[in-house]
This record gives C-alpha cells, sequence and structure tokens, in this order.
C-alpha cells in the first residue's frame, strides 16, 4: 500500500459529465492470471487490472514458479501446467485481497507440497473457515489461526477428493475454490450455494474446455458441477471493464444535478449488475447495452444522468448480485423521497472492512438520518450532505464512495485513507477530475 493520504474534495461540483472507460475487472483478472499459470503454454491477457490486489495475485503466483510479464496491461504468462507449480520458498502474501487468499488456497489444496497464505491486517481478521472446511473434507491439511479460522493458513495439499459440499453463504470465493480444488480432485466436485453470486469461474473454464454444469437443486440451491480436466490449454483474452468500478460513475450521475455519464466497454454480467436493477427499482435515469463479449462475459456501455429517486427495499437473492455496491446503494438511497431499507447483507461486515459500520458512520457525519441494523441499513432521505471528515477505514470501496459523496456536498470532504483506492482502482482520481473538473487532491497524511 502507497503512504497514507487524505484526499480533500471541495464540492459541490458544478457538473459531471463525460464518457469514461474503467479499467479491466479485478476478478477476472485475478481468474484469468491463476488459470493461465495452470495451462500449459502462453498465455496472453489484455487490459489486465494493473492494481495492488491483482498484483497480489502475480506475486504469488510467481513464488510458485509462474513466470509472468505485465507491460502496459498486457499480461503475458507461461503456465506450469496444471501439475507443475512448485513448492513456494517462502510464505505467499496475498496483502488485501480476499479473492487472492481464498482462490489460491483452493488451487493450493490441489499441490502436493506445503505452503503458507497470508495477508495484511485487514486480510487476517476476515473469515477462511468458510474455505478450509470444504477443502478440509475435500482431503487438503488446512491450519489456520484460532481454530483454523484465520490466516495465516498453512496448506498441505494433494489427493483431494471429489465431494459435494452446501456452502452457508453465497460466496464466489468459497464457490470458486471449491471448483479449482475440484480440478485436481478423483471425480465431480459440486458446491451449492443458497443463492447466484459470480459465476466468473464456472464461465472461464468452459471457455477452456472443462466441463461445469450448473442447476438449481431439489431444496432450491444453486449448484455449479466440475469435471476435473486432463489439461488447460493456452488463454487469450480481453478483460471486461469493472461493473464495481464503473459503480461509482453511474452513482455519482444519478445524484448530481447537472450529470451525464457514459462508460464503454464495461463487464456486463448479470451476476454483477445487480445495482442497474435498483437503480431501476429507484426510478433512475440508468441504461446499459450489450455491444460484444470478451472472457466470456458480456460487455457493453453504460449511461447515468441525474435523476429523480424514490427509495426502495433491497435485500435476498439480490444481495450478492451487487454484494460490492451496497456503499452505493445506501449513498444513492440518501437521495431518495422516502426511508430505503438493505438487509441480508451481513456478509458487508466481513468485507475489507466492517462496510455497514463503515457506511452507517460516514452518512451520519455527512449529515444523513441512518440506522444499522444487524444485516443492513435504513437510510431516511431525500438528505441535503454537509462536507465532513471521512473515515475510509483502509477501505478502497468505502474511500470512492465518500468521494462521490464529497462531490455533491457544500464545502471541503476530507478522506483518511485515500490511498486505498490503488486495491482496485488507481486511476480513479484522474477519472474524477476528467468528470467533475479540479475537485480533487491529495495529500500526504
Ligand atoms: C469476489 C467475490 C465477492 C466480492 C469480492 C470479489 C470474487 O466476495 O465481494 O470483491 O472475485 O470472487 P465473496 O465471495 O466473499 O462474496
Amino acid at each position: 500500500m502507497p503512504a497514507p493520504q487524505v484526499a480533500v474534495i471541495r464540492g459541490p461540483a458544478q457538473q459531471l459529465s463525460g464518457r469514461v472507460r474503467v479499467p479491466g475487472d479485478k476478478s477476472v483478472s485475478h481468474r484469468l492470471a491463476m488459470l493461465a499459470a495452470l495451462a500449459d503454454g502462453e498465455s496472453e491477457i489484455e487490459g489486465f487490472l494493473e492494481a495492488a490486489d491483482c498484483l497480489s495475485t502475480l506475486a504469488c503466483l510467481s513464488k510458485l514458479g509462474v513466470r509472468a510479464r505485465l507491460e502496459g496491461g498486457r499480461l503475458r504468462v507461461l503456465g506450469r501446467g496444471l501439475r507443475g507449480l512448485e513448492e513456494p520458498g517462502d510464505v505467499l502474501d496475498a496483502g488485501n485481497s480476499g479473492t487472492t487468499m481464498r482462490l489460491l488456497a483452493g488451487i493450493l489444496a490441489g499441490q502436493p507440497f506445503f505452503s503458507v497464505l497470508t495477508g495484511d491486517d485487514s486480510l487476517r481478521r476476515r473469515p477462511m473457515d468458510r474455505i478450509v472446511r470444504p477443502l478440509g473434507a475435500m482431503g487438503a491439511h488446512i491450519m489456520g489461526r484460532a481454530g483454523d479460522r484465520f490466516a495465516p493458513l498453512a496448506i498441505r495439499g494433494g489427493n483431494l477428493r471429489a465431494t459435494c459440499y452446501r456452502s452457508p453463504v453465497a460466496s464466489a470465493q468459497v464457490k470458486s475454490a471449491v471448483l479449482l480444488a475440484g480440478l485436481y480432485a478423483d471425480g465431480p466436485t459440486t458446491v451449492v450455494e443458497p443463492a447466484p453470486s459470480r459465476d466468473h469461474t464456472e464461465r472461464l473454464l468452459r471457455g477452456l474446455g472443462v466441463s461445469v454444469e450448473t442447476w438449481v437443486d431439489a431444496e432450491g440451491g444453486f449448484a455449479a458441477r466440475v469435471i476435473p480436466p486432463a489439461k488447460l490449454p493456452p488463454i487469450r483474452a480481453r478483460v471486461p471493464g469493472d461493473f464495481s468500478s464503473a459503480a461509482f460513475w453511474v452513482a455519482a450521475a444519478v445524484i448530481h444535478p447537472n450529470a451525464q455519464v457514459t462508460i464503454d466497454g464495461v463487464g456486463l454480467n448479470p451476476t454483477r449488475t445487480g445495482f442497474l436493477d435498483v437503480l431501476k427499482m429507484m426510478g433512475a435515469e440508468v441504461g446499459a447495452e450489450v455491444t460484444g463479449e470478451a472472457a466470456g462475459e458480456p460487455v457493453g456501455i453504460i449511461t447515468a444522468r441525474s435523476s429523480h429517486l424514490k427509495p426502495a427495499e433491497v435485500g435476498g437473492r439480490l444481495i450478492p448480485r451487487l454484494i460490492d455496491e451496497l456503499p452505493l446503494v445506501a449513498l444513492v438511497a440518501c437521495f431518495a423521497d422516502g426511508i430505503t431499507v438493505i438487509r441480508d447483507a451481513a456478509e458487508l461486515r466481513v468485507k475489507e472492512s466492517d462496510r455497514l459500520a463503515g457506511v452507517a458512520e460516514g452518512l451520519s457525519r455527512l449529515g444523513v438520518e441512518v440506522r444499522e441494523l444487524p444485516d443492513g441499513l435504513v437510510i431516511t432521505g431525500p438528505a441535503r450532505l454537509a462536507a465532513a471528515e471521512l473515515d475510509a477505514r483502509g477501505d478502497h470501496r468505502l474511500a470512492m464512495a465518500w468521494a462521490i459523496a464529497g462531490l455533491t456536498a457544500a464545502g471541503e470532504t476530507r478522506i483518511v485513507g485515500a490511498e486505498s483506492v490503488a486495491v482496485s482502482y488507481p486511476a480513479f482520481w484522474e477519472t474524477l477530475v476528467q468528470l467533475a473538473g479540479p475537485v480533487a487532491r491529495l495529500v500526504p497524511a
């Protein structure tokens, strides 16, 4: 992480307008790098996200003997084949990245060697028992702190048994860890989740010719099953723009009174675009059009402009489809005519920070009437935001949500922990200035 920074936003921005692109999808970048490492031969990936989280994945892969070169967003990976990874000589550091730790743990569970995964303070506080349990049931030996709940994780893998695992949480990271371990199992491996989570792993594996079936089972669970392949072919792919990065500009446009924004080349995978569904429920002027495909994902254009907003009830199966956008749902709700309720979102408490607590604290500092529930938030709109000093809690998505809030608040909003933006969207501040003018500056903390 770069040195601590404070972002200073001088609001309100007079207008917000323009046509932008967003960097490559974080989830897809991680997965492509890992699968390329396991493929036979040289893979070439365009538009790889050059941000701290995905660089953590590359650093871990390098310690496993994988040679990769990243130049101007083009990643070349010399695959080692499914069974060619080397025992790392040192601890693998996933930094701030949950996806790196959980998906790599799935792969490492299949390797006949010893490895240790660790991460930063935030990642070492996040639950890992959710992957230790299923990978253990497949036969991997994994130990972690506090009764195997937290990293560092020590893994001795190999000889995996096929299994059917019912996950109590809808989590793409859990599902992907099990499916990736399933590449090494002695038969078909199934994972069932209570609601559909993002399906990038399934799409990418299918694109490589691996058999991945999905269905809704007799108990209403969402199942995915992988049949272990003999090998993986090299990959040629372009990473779609990250919907979760685009979402900041969409939110900014609908809450700002003088805004019109277009975003090109964005991934529009329906398991990711729940935020657009909620915005439409709220009466927002947003549109999305699929124009092509990249890495097995629909890709297209999003348009958004100043909107008159109604409140909404957000919960249930929608939650995994907008999990990373919930801070933005809460922010948009501040501008709606009435009370918005977010429920079934307890997972937000175990993200890079406790995002329910962080959002509730930030919004109340901005002068919004907000109540925290064990699994959600109640927000009363419409509010007029007052500039404030806000804490990103080291969490990239909170830092960016507060920057968007600052665009509409009169006065100087200061965001402590602004450096965390480097985790997923290093060009964020540049794009903010492109759309809103010179309203933001970064100063050393
Ligand atoms: C991700 C899955 C989600 C999401 C995270 C990225 C992934 O986490 O919040 O930012 O790449 O699979 P969970 O699987 O924990 O819900």
